[in-house]
């Protein structure tokens, strides 16, 4: 997502291109091999910047993209197959961002979040269709409420078509509303977890300050509605037990997060951002970060959901 000069909501947060591949190359060399892209990140640019750089490490990436949204993330203006997950937009969408990435399959290819107007089951032909002809090896989906996740798995069997092998969500320390129904389905269904903004857009890694505006250029300063909702008593806690673990660690803060994410059974990757370099090297260190049994704890008790219903009631009787 931080790939190419962004003129929709990525403005003014991307990399400059020669950043971005060095990120790319840094990554791989590291032996990062799940790369996620969209159409829609920097208007199609993402991909086609990653078609380039892909180029003679095709075999070493598992190479994910999304259709869903329209090009622009506006429908204003543009008729109603430019967007949703009707078999028209996901074979059209599908080609265009073949063609982007310069490569003859997709190896992940996920729908970037459900559409109640199409039945599920167009959905789910159309994308067994491009599995059928060789141009996606796998579908996942992004951005699905419990009940319709599962609906799919459900309609996968009774149809005999491919299923979601994976759900990429948002969960994160700031962010652990999908435990209440995602994360149980994945791992009630085995289906591959994988974590968008696992750093909270950057507010994990301990950069932002309390009762101080966000340092100008990044991500949160960018997108205050964001930072606006980290702002508040719980969260500044969160980053204060963060601080403290790290220092105990000898990490950073953003390490502890993301070790927090890969200390859960659930998780299968975290898709991780790093604008530059440093913030790269920074992060690849949560990948080998093991906590300890009390900074777990600390953690999770800093960050606990505050569960509502039914899951409060449940929760009285059997673990959730
Ligand atoms: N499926 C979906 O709907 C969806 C939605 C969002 C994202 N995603 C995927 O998830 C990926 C990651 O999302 P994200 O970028 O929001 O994740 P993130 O890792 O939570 O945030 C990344 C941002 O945090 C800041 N940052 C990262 N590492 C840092 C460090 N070590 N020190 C200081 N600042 C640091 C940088 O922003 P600044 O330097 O600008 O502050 C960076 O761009 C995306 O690229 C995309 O592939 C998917």
């Amino acid at each position: 997502m931080t790939f190419g000069e962004s003129r929709t909501f990525m403005r003014g947060v991307t990399s400059p291109d020669d950043e971005a591949r060095r990120v790319f190359d840094r990554a791989i060399d590291a032996g990062v091999n799940l790369v996620d892209t969209a159409n829609v990140y920097s208007e199609g640019r993402s991909e086609v910047l990653t078609g380039e750089w892909i180029a003679g490490k095709r075999d070493r990436v598992l190479l994910a993209t999304k259709c869903r949204f329209p090009m622009g993330m506006s429908t204003r203006g543009v008729g109603p197959h430019a967007y949703g997950l009707s078999r028209k937009h996901i074979v059209e969408a599908c080609e265009a961002s073949l063609k982007r990435l310069n490569t003859d399959r997709i190896d992940l290819y996920q729908v970037h979040m459900q559409d109640r107007l199409v039945p599920i089951a167009e959905t789910l032909r159309a994308l067994d269709d491009l599995q059928r002809a060789g141009k996606i090896v796998y579908a996942g989906c992004s951005n699905y409420a419990g009940y319709r996740l599962v609906e799919s798995l459900w309609q996968s069997e009774v149809k005999g078509t491919l299923r979601f092998e994976s759900v990429q969500f948002q969960w994160s320390l700031a962010c652990r509303d999908a435990e209440r129904e995602v994360v149980p389905a994945c791992r009630e269904f085995g289906l591959g977890a994988l974590v968008w903004s696992p750093l909270a857009r950057g507010f994990l890694t301990g950069k932002y300050q309390r009762n101080q505006p966000p340092p100008a250029g990044t991500r949160l300063d960018a997108w205050r509605d964001s930072f606006r909702a980290y702002d508040n008593d719980k969260m500044w806690a969160l980053v204060d037990v963060l601080r403290a673990v790290a220092a105990r660690h000898e990490t950073t803060p953003g390490a502890v997060a993301l070790a927090w994410l890969l200390a859960q059974p659930v998780t299968t990757s975290v898709i991780v951002g790093a604008r530059d370099e440093k913030q790269l090297d920074d992060n690849l260190v949560g990948a080998s970060l093991k906590l300890s049994p009390e900074s777990l704890s600390e953690l999770n008790a800093a960050s606990q959901l505050d569960w509502g219903y039914p899951y409060s009631f449940i929760a009285v009787r059997e673990p959730w």
